[in-house]
């Protein structure tokens, strides 16, 4: 977990594989000019983009890159910094033939030689994950799994599509590199309030205790987004909610919700403590899974088309873009504690949040003035947008009588700091300081896809739900013995 401190970044190279692809205009390249602006990378650390594309050149793949920046809306001289003939170079992968990786191992040494660099080395594979398997044997095969400085391997999400593909992209990673060189990113990590969520739980001495099965009722997930599957069919046809959201984000927010203290504020203790969540999470019961897919609507006014009608949609497709899931983990702590996780595309609202439902007053002795349902104290912690947390309690409200009226204790993140960094920032320091915290460990994705698999041999039906609502109305009924709804966002 990045320090703050970027002082001492060591010089290095960072391969980019897939480099003319849209995560990388979108996100990489940014980070990387953001990291650049604020002297992050280290001032001699250069950037090598590779691609299959064999069109490009040093020079034309500067042109893109400053075109992407500018997409992003950089200015000019920042981009100048970033994008100069000393900082940012092309190499084609071609086919991807052992030949061409040989061709791309002689070109980072040469870059390294002419750059005055240490031998430190980063390669970010920004590739379609199908292409994960050759690309790694690629480097491993022509010695690019090792230098004279060190080598780190980050891999994009998704990491597999199920715990058998999982399982074989791992063996394949390990043929080739240390499992300690290897990166796996899920950008919900780097998100500053997922940050905080070990913060808030081990560095405050209130809530702790309040932690387990004796004080909570029920833990609550949710990411929401308005956006539809935009250009995105290719990969989301083949994937749906299940693998794009639920595998990974919402279960890292969950293991983060859910673990023990680890024993020391370090990689390995809390990754550790995260895999043995999984690893007390019961079965998935299929009737606890509700799937849902977007039919048309409106989203903030506006017309929207059904999922069926995107570009690239079959028209029959079963793919899901709305899941919601009720968890069990079988512990001490949260024995009987339903987590639920619920995520969906073309939603009412843009919020991803976590609520902690209290439990509620055993008795309620205002009842002969104020016969209100009885409210619990919740915990709202707001990952996005207009990140921070509310506590919410009940207070008599002034006058005569006891009118009962629920408030909150509020903080917010932008009432305090400057903008918080992007995940994808956060992330590339960690990575090239070497230190794994917020990255996903091999036991932690094979335990993930464990549990899911089964509901993805098992898919329930995919039901319909209007663009701009909360999703299909079925997704209330699993919270219905606890008599409550979806917690509403703030
Ligand atoms: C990505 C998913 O991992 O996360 C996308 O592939 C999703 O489908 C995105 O839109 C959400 O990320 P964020 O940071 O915008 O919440």
């Amino acid at each position: 977990m990045t320090n703050g401190n970027t002082a001492g970044n060591e010089a290095h190279l960072f391969v980019i594989l897939g480099a003319t692809g849209d995560l990388v205009g979108r996100k990489l390249l940014p980070s990387l000019n953001a990291l650049i602006a604020r002297d992050a990378l280290g001032s001699n650390s250069v950037i090598l983009g590779v691609g299959v594309e064999t069109e490009f050149d040093d020079e034309s793949f500067r042109v893109r890159c400053r075109k992407d920046l500018a997409d992003a809306g950089i200015p000019q001289d920042q981009i100048a910094k970033t994008v100069s003939d000393k900082r940012i170079f092309y190499q084609t992968i071609a086919k991807g033939t052992p030949e061409d990786y040989k061709k791309l191992a002689a070109r980072v040494e040469q870059v390294e030689k002419e750059n005055g660099l240490p031998g430190n080395r980063v390669f970010y594979l920004a590739l379609p994950p199908k292409v994960f398997p050759l690309a790694i044997t690629g480097l491993g095969n022509a010695g690019l799994n090792k230098s004279k400085g060190w080598t780190r391997l980050v891999i994009e999400k998704p990491f597999g599509r199920d715990l058998a593909s999982a399982q074989a992209l791992n063996k394949v990673a390990h043929e080739h590199f240390e499992e300690t060189q290897i990166y796996r990113i899920d950008h919900y990590l780097g998100k500053e309030t997922v940050q905080n969520l070990l913060v808030f739980r081990f560095a405050n001495a209130l809530f702790e205790p309040q932690w387990n099965r004796d004080r909570i009722e029920s833990v609550e997930i949710t990411v929401a987004e308005c956006l539809g599957v935009e250009h995105r069919a290719a990969y989301y046809e083949g994937a749906g909610a299940l693998r794009d959201m639920i595998q990974n984000h919402l279960t890292q927010v969950m293991t983060l919700a859910a673990m023990e203290v680890p024993e020391a504020f370090q990689a390995d203790p809390i990754r550790r403590e995260k895999v043995k969540v999984l690893h007390s999470v019961l079965p998935i019961n299929i009737q606890n899974v509700v799937m849902g897919q977007y039919a048309a609507g409106k989203i903030e006014g506006k017309d929207v088309p059904a999922y069926r009608d995107e570009p690239g949609v079959a028209k029959d497709s079963q793919t899901e873009t709305f899941v919601a899931i009720r968890l069990e983990i079988e512990n001490w702590r949260w024995h009987g504690v339903p987590f639920f996780l619920r995520t969906g595309k073309r939603l009412a609202q843009r919020s991803s949040q976590i609520v902690v439902n209290f439990r509620r007053p055993p008795v309620w002795i205002f009842k002969p003035f104020d016969n209100k349902e009885i409210q619990s104290n919740s915990l709202v912690i707001a990952v996005q947008p207009d990140e921070g947390f509310d506590l919410y309690f009940e207070i008599k409200a002034p006058g005569p009588g006891v009118q009962i009226q629920r408030s909150d204790l509020h903080f917010r993140y932008s009432e305090v700091f400057k903008p918080l960094p992007e995940a994808y920032e956060t992330l590339i320091l960690d990575v090239i300081h070497g230190d794994p915290t917020l990255f996903v460990s091999d036991s932690w994705v094979e335990a993930s896809w464990n549990l899911y698999t089964p509901v993805l041999e098992n898919k329930p039906t995919v039901l319909p739900y209007a663009a701009g609502s909360w999703g299909p109305a079925q997704a209330d009924a699993l919270l219905s013995d606890l008599g409550r709804l979806w917690t509403k966002p703030v």
